[in-house]
């Protein structure tokens, strides 16, 4: 049986500014109801990418399909389908809560009295019901956020474009998002997402696309990139005599050892033998744990902070 039809398709999109090539040839696809994740380090393309997808950045090469819909010929019936919620916020500072879904709401050329049919619902949904009457600068950075992504919901989109929802906030605030993004996925949603964090990457997307430098460098489910690409346990040392690990002997140990400042890091597919070397020196602290998608991100992007151009 054939699988079925992409939700939304980006094919070999390209981007340039002047020499630089941003984003480079990226293919991908969203099925119905998937959560797909785009991470990267800073400047690798991925809001390029989601402008390019909503029609906001307008691509050199590729395309872009959603719903049987092409951009750029049917982009105002894309944008209908779709719930945007962009890197940085967007809310109107002279509007309250309410009047924001609102005017929102009227932009898509829904009803009044259907969008205020709407609003104490969305409300409740970003947990801002006491919040109707306040403006965006009376409320915390996360309930900005949750404000965001209500005005987002409030043409009732098939698919969600989240780049960056939960920067910036605190982990309860960013436990909450990442619950109403569960309940969004559970309703049905597709959701295209962008993030800087690991945990949410993996605990949210069924299917993630790695990009560096405008390329795509990975792509996969979560666990099956961390089986893929890297041993299955980590030992972390660090404190006194850490860094002199890296040319001892005990190298032997592991696959493969990196060091970030003063921690060295071992991959190995058996941790035992090296953590009982590593047992009994004074001073030296090690941690073991299973390999993760932070290991993955820094393998396949590099430790180092790279200075962009
Ligand atoms: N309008 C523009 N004009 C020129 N260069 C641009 C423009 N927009 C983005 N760029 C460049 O394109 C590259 C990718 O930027 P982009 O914002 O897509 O990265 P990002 O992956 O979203 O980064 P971050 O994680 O910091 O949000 C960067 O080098 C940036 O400077
Ligand atoms: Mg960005």
């Amino acid at each position: 049986m054939d699988a079925p039809a992409p939700l939304f398709a980006a094919r070999h999109l390209t981007k340039r500014y002047g020499a630089a090539t941003v984003v480079n040839d990226l293919s991908f696809e969203i099925a119905p109801g998937e959560c797909l994740g785009v991470i990267g380090p800073n400047g690798a393309g991925k809001t390029t990418t989601v402008r390019m997808c909503l029609g906001q950045t307008e691509p050199d090469s590729g395309e872009v399909t959603a719903m049987g819909l092409s951009l750029p010929q049917d982009a105002m019936a894309i944008k209908a389908r779709l719930g945007v919620v962009t890197q940085f916020d967007t809310l109107d500072p002279d509007f309250t809560c309410q009047e924001n879904l609102l005017v929102y709401g009227r932009y898509f050329g829904l009803p009044a009295r259907q969008v205020r049919e709407r609003i104490p619902r969305l409300l409740e949904f970003a947990a801002l019901t006491h919040k109707a009457q306040a403006r965006p600068a009376e409320l915390s950075g996360g309930m900005r956020r949750r404000l965001s992504l209500a005005r987002a919901l409030v043409n009732d989109p098939a698919l969600l474009v989240l780049d960056e929802p939960t920067t910036g906030l605190d982990p309860q605030a960013r436990h909450l998002m990442w619950e109403r993004l569960q309940l969004l996925l559970q309703q049905g949603k597709s959701i295209l997402l962008t993030t800087h964090f690991m945990d949410e990457a993996e605990r949210l997307c069924h299917r993630l696309l790695v990009m560096d430098q405008g390329r795509k460098i990975a792509e996969g489910r979560p666990r099956d990139l961390i089986a893929s690409h890297l041993e299955p346990d980590v030992v972390e040392a660090y404190g006194q005599g850490a860094l002199d690990l890296v040319d001892s002997p005990l190298r032997a140990h592991a696959a493969r050892v990196e060091v970030s400042g003063e921690t060295v890091f071992f991959y190995t597919q058996d941790a035992r033998a090296l953590l009982q070397a590593l047992s009994n020196r004074p001073g030296l602290r090690t941690l073991h744990r299973p390999a993760n998608l932070e290991d993955l991100f820094l393998k396949l992007t590099g430790r180092q902070i790279r200075e962009e151009a």
